[in-house]
């Protein structure tokens, strides 16, 4: 009995450790959960991972376990809104700080052990969630994911790739203020000799196809659901009923959950009677930008973001 226990738990270990790293090995077809050998292998494979990773039982019946859900992006998205709304439900557990597990190498090198050990401690019924923003745009982070278990389900909440880049600006811009850093006007990253500056990182990682495409090499379009980021904003209920329904959760977050702050123009949250506003760093006011650039911005966007919707299936009320 003790060695066969043993046994499966070096098997599990030898399958874990001796995943090629380079050969992504998502079965073609399993929409429909089709079970091919592939996808009971890959499923029973996540399991042992799960079962070898999570830490003990606390006394109180809650444990730290692997996230069965991921908010992968996009930065300036509003990922922070989406996960504290999320976090309404009793059926989640959500990671408090961004956890950089998968992009940073320091974090990736000490292993899934070490992952679960920064997440929650959640009860058997719960699940658990943590968000990155930077996963979305790292081009390694898809392949990491899906081998860890490729049932994960994903969260992708966006907004219009123009505004995200003046957000983006907008942090980058207070943090080096902060540290009496210089920073370059943002007309001056946009525009280079004339022409849009493909060099400008945040510009990059508003063509939400290119980082798409990497994702659906391995993860099939029904795991992953895209949040619109600029309905969370104005409107959040029937955003987070989507979500709900995403994750099989029972229909709990409602209307009382959410109130409008009229002095800082966004919805704050309500739970149990406890009153919470997001971070004073979010909404911030966005630079001035010309409006020829701009226009030229909008333009800029208007074929990276058709390639995306025809990526996904779905169109949204952009620029
Ligand atoms: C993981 O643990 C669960 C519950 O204890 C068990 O049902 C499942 O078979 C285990 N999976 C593997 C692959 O050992
Ligand atoms: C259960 O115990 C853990 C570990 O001490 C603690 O962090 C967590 O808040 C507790 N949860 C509940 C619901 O009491
Ligand atoms: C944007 O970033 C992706 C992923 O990092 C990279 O492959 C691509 O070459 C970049 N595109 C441009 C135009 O810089
Ligand atoms: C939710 O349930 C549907 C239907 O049973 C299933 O296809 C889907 O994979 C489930 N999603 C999650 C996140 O468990
Ligand atoms: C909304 O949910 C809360 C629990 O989170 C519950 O107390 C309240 O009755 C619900 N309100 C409505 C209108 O369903
Ligand atoms: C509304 O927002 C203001 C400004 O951020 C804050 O000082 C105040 O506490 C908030 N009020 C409520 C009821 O959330």
């Amino acid at each position: 009995m003790r060695t066969s226990v043993m046994a499966a738990f070096l098997l599990g270990l030898f399958l874990f450790v001796s995943q090629p790293p380079s050969v992504p090995s998502r079965p073609t077809v399993n929409e429909a959960g089709a079970s091919s050998k592939t996808v009971d292998y890959e499923q029973r494979r996540a399991s042992s991972i799960q079962n070898q990773t999570q830490t003990a039982v606390h006394p109180n019946g809650t444990r730290q376990q692997l996230p069965q859900t991921i908010i992968i992006g996009v930065r300036k998205g509003g990922t922070r809104a989406l996960i504290e709304m999320l976090s309404l439900h009793p059926g989640i557990a959500a990671a408090e700080s961004e956890v950089h597990f998968f992009d940073w190498e320091d974090h990736f090198e000490k292993g899934l052990q070490w992952y679960a050990s920064q997440m929650p401690f959640s009860y058997p019924h719960q699940i658990t969630v943590e968000k990155t923003p930077a996963y979305f745009t790292s081009s390694n982070v898809p392949e990491r994911i899906y081998k860890m278990n490729p049932a994960t389900r994903l969260l992708l909440i966006l907004r219009d790739p123009t505004e995200r880049i003046l957000s983006d600006y907008t942090q980058v811009f207070y943090n080096r203020r902060q540290k009496h850093k210089l920073y370059q006007h943002i007309e001056t990253m946009l525009i280079k000799n004339g022409d849009i500056n493909m060099d400008y990182k945040a510009l990059n990682r508003s063509l939400y196809y290119i980082h798409m495409q990497n994702w659906l090499k391995y993860f099939p379009l029904s795991h992953i659901h895209v949040v619109d980021g600029n309905m969370l904003i104005k409107d959040p209920l029937p955003e987070m009923k989507r979500v709900e329904k995403f994750l099989n959760l029972s229909a709990q977050i409602n209307a009382s959950n959410f109130y409008f702050n009229k002095t800082k123009g966004f919805y704050c949250l309500r739970n149990h009677g406890r009153e919470r506003c997001l971070h004073e760093s979010k909404g911030r006011a966005h630079p001035q930008v010309a409006s020829p650039i701009l226009d030229k911005l909008y333009q800029f966007f208007h074929e990276p973001n058709r390639k995306f919707f025809q990526l996904i299936g779905r169109t949204f009320d952009w620029h």
